[in-house]
């Protein structure tokens, strides 16, 4: 049976959550590994795998910053892996999936097909809480993923792997101002203390290590080390936590929505 690998970076949990259906529909066909590039195994050899699925969020408008550090660092592998990139978006995923197919390319991993999937968004949701759609997943995305699954794994009835990359999507360049504060400014995260409970969600959540427990056991912040990834504030279960000094968020992605 052919290998697959599913790798993932997820800051809040849509990614995963488009992952893991990747897994259902791979898992009768192919004998398939999902890691997220956080807890990937350090003697993981990719070379083993026939395919790989990789996934990230659309930040803005580029690849998140950790799946981006991953796929700089990762050797060349031996010979070429075809992959479908995919990519999440609360809005629309720009040029990320066309910048990570090239880095891909470098690394001899294949980009045979991309697919951006529309989920609710993790930012806009504390910024625009009144807007609902800003947090619902797009329509019918259980149909896309297993369409773009079933055409992936077709591709492995070729043996010719052809890399295809996305084209330049030229109203992107609407998106180039959010693009640029996005690489040149970092968002303060805010502690309201009459709402903290100091159960800890925050700072055991944190990938960067940028929440810590302090004297009085609230959560400190230490903000060179944030990656703005809102998943602290997500997973607060008091709405202790925001981008704002004054208020704290009306809503967040819960277990309801995410
Ligand atoms: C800091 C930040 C910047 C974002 N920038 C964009 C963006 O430029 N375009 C977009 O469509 N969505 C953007 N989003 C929304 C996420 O891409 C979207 O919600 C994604 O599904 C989150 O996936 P995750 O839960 O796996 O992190 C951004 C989210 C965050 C936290």
């Amino acid at each position: 049976m052919k290998r697959i690998i599913i790798l993932y970076h997820s800051g809040v949990c849509n990614t995963k959550m488009v992952a893991e259906k990747a897994l259902n529909e791979l898992s009768p066909h192919f004998n398939t590994d999902i890691f997220s590039v956080e807890a990937l195994p350090a003697c993981l050899d990719f070379n083993q795998y026939d395919g790989m699925i990789i996934g990230f969020p659309t930040i803005h408008a580029s690849p998140s910053p950790r799946m981006e550090a991953f796929m700089k660092g990762l050797e060349r592998l031996e010979k070429p892996l075809p992959a479908l990139l995919f990519s999440t978006c609360g809005l629309y995923s720009a040029n990320a999936l066309r910048i990570f197919a090239k880095m891909c390319i470098l690394k001899n991993i294949i980009p045979v097909q991309s697919q951006s999937f529309r989920c609710a968004a993790t930012d806009g949701t504390l910024l625009f809480p009144q807007w609902n759609f800003l947090f619902t997943h797009e329509k019918k995305l259980d149909e896309k993923v297993a369409k773009a699954c079933s055409s992936f794994i077709n591709t492995f009835k070729f043996n010719a792997i052809k890399a295809r990359i996305p084209r330049f999507k030229l109203y992107s360049i609407l998106n180039y101002p959010n693009k640029f504060m996005g690489k040149h400014l970092k968002f303060r995260i805010y502690l309201h203390k009459n709402k903290c409970i100091k159960c800890g969600q925050c700072i055991k959540n944190c990938p960067a290590g940028a929440l810590v427990q302090d004297q009085e056991n609230y959560p400190g912040f230490t903000k060179e080390k944030c990656e703005n990834c809102y998943r602290c504030i997500h997973h607060c279960p008091k709405l202790a936590l925001s981008l704002s000094k004054k208020k704290s968020p009306l809503r967040v992605l819960d277990d309801r929505t995410i």
